[in-house]
């Protein structure tokens, strides 16, 4: 590589590392911290801060806004520590809209409601990091960047122990939209095996990642 390049290369990290290194202290996200330690169980606190490293050094390798990734990261389970009856009681009374397969399966809702929370208890206003959040586990047919890191970093951070964990984090270095589709192809099949209901955007999500990515011969 020519020195100049690589010269180029080394102050982009710097200045990632130093952008990185402020958003882990700033008052926002220590706040979403201090609240997420308080309500969620500690596996499901650790998780989160799993999602977030790998979010993150996500966001730097693709180039992606890193505040709006940590907000998003940070934010994405903000609603787990609640009971399927006070998810469900906290959508209809901040009317948010539920379609039919989210109102039949309480894994999804937490999704939503914390889009809802991000905004009501702690102000973040930005669609892209709210939309990341809202489809954290369903991905979508038109995804961000924001949205591909969060719905990768969440599957498959290292603390995730299922088999696809490792392979589908090592790809995301690589190749994220194959990531993408990875994540999307193993939810698909885990869900069919299980005889449940699968929700549409996790299909929209599978079709468009392979669109992009092409179809094999
Ligand atoms: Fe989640
Ligand atoms: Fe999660």
């Amino acid at each position: 590589m020519r020195r100049e390049k690589w010269t180029k290369l080394q102050m982009k990290k710097n200045k990632d590392d130093i952008e990185k290194a402020a958003l882990l202290t700033e008052p926002k996200a220590l706040e979403i911290e201090k609240y997420l330690k308080s309500k969620l169980p500690p596996k499901r606190y650790t998780h989160v801060l799993s999602v977030r490293e790998l979010a993150l050094d996500l966001a730097e390798k693709h180039g992606a806004d890193l505040r709006k990734v940590n907000l998003a990261a940070l934010l994405h389970d903000c609603a787990k520590w609640m009971q399927t009856s006070e998810l469900y009681e906290t959508a209809a009374d901040h009317r948010i809209q539920l379609d039919e397969i989210e109102y039949h399966n309480p894994s999804l809702v937490h999704a939503p409601v914390g889009a809802m929370l991000a905004v009501s208890h702690f102000d973040v206003d930005n669609p892209e990091i709210l939309n990341a959040i809202r489809i954290h586990t369903t991905g979508s047919s038109k995804m961000t960047l924001t949205d591909k890191i969060l719905y990768v970093a969440d599957f498959s951070e290292p603390k995730r122990n299922h088999a696809a964990a490792d392979a589908v984090r090592e790809l995301a270095y690589q190749d994220l939209i194959k990531a993408v589709f990875e994540v999307s192809r193993y939810k698909i099949e885990h869900l069919l095996a299980k005889g449940v209901l699968i929700h549409p955007y996790t299909i929209d999500a599978y079709n468009s990642a392979l669109q992009e990515i092409g179809e094999p011969e």
